[in-house]
């Protein structure tokens, strides 16, 4: 579907992940959330993660970006363990992301937005020596036609439809310059053609700027249509890991899924252009 999508699954060999979880842990009270994950994510890589409800998807974000501190194991930036690092150390370290309800705010405008994440960056690298606004605002315009948002600069964040808020939400987060972006159910509320958009937006920037992605997705037909590859999530163990050919044939994907009595999508029940064997 993606010509594009062979190439960055399948980095140099040698390659260090710019992502390694080994042995995450978790636990609340006596329910097991996230039990021994270990993954690799790779720069330029489109990686879902996926599991129904209760996995502990949530559980696994929170501890890669800092909201929770896990209770064993290690979370490797470009080799760097970050685990247990406050929230802010690790978006300052490259660790961006956005929010299942898209985070802006509706009353300033586009570039606004855009430019109030460039001056929170600055901040941090720069405490003393800000910048002209000026120049903030250039930088905004063109991390806004990344996304091709630059014709509504100055419009108010709240006269754009759904989809093209997310795609602020995306230029606000590549405004920290994240090596790695996580996405929290990304096209959450959105009709199936905004999120064919997103989805092939967020591709062209993991390409473009060769950055990590590892998403949480419920939709099957955005998992097997856009991902390079799919962690499969179930009581805090991962199940499966592979290509999305792989995980619609593996029979253990498809148990957890009638397991927990969620319906299948599309993209687990009828593989696109392959017979039933
Ligand atoms: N703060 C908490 N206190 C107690 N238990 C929690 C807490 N957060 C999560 N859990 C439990 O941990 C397990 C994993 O939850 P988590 O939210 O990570 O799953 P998920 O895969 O994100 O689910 P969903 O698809 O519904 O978002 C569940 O059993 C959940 O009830
Ligand atoms: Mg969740």
């Amino acid at each position: 579907m993606n010509p594009t999508r062979a190439d960055a699954a399948h980095p140099g060999p040698g390659q260090a992940p710019l992502l390694a979880v080994r042995g995450l842990a978790k636990a609340f009270g006596g329910v097991r959330a996230v039990d021994g994950v270990d993954f690799d994510l790779h720069a330029g890589e489109l990686l879902a993660l996926i599991g129904p409800n209760g996995a502990g998807k949530s559980t696994c974000f929170d501890m890669i970006n800092g909201q929770r501190r896990p209770d064993a194991g290690r979370v490797l930036l470009a080799g760097t363990d970050i685990a247990g690092w406050p929230p802010r150390r690790i978006w300052r370290a490259g660790v961006g992301r956005t929010f299942q309800v898209a985070a802006t705010y509706g009353s300033m405008t586009v570039a606004e937005n855009v430019q109030m994440a460039l001056i929170s960056r600055e901040r941090e690298l720069f405490s003393v020596r800000r910048r002209a606004s000026r120049l903030h605002r250039e930088e905004a315009i063109s991390l806004l036609d990344e996304v091709g948002l630059a014709g509504r600069a100055d419009d108010p964040c709240g006269t754009l439809a759904y989809g093209d808020v997310k795609a602020v939400e995306l230029a606000v987060a590549l405004a920290s310059r994240p090596a790695l972006l996580l996405m929290d159910e990304p096209t959450a509320g959105m009709a199936p053609r905004e999120r064919g958009a997103l989805m092939a937006l967020t591709r062209r920037l993991v390409v473009e700027r060769g950055i990590g992605v590892l998403f949480t997705e419920h939709s099957m037909d955005v998992v097997f249509a856009h991902a390079d590859r799919i962690l499969v999530l179930a009581r805090g163990r991962l199940v499966a890991q592979g290509a999305p050919q792989a995980i619609r044939k593996d029979p253990k994907v498809a148990e957890v899924y009638f397991g927990s009595g969620r319906l299948l999508g599309r993209g687990l029940a009828q593989p696109e252009g392959e017979g039933r064997q």
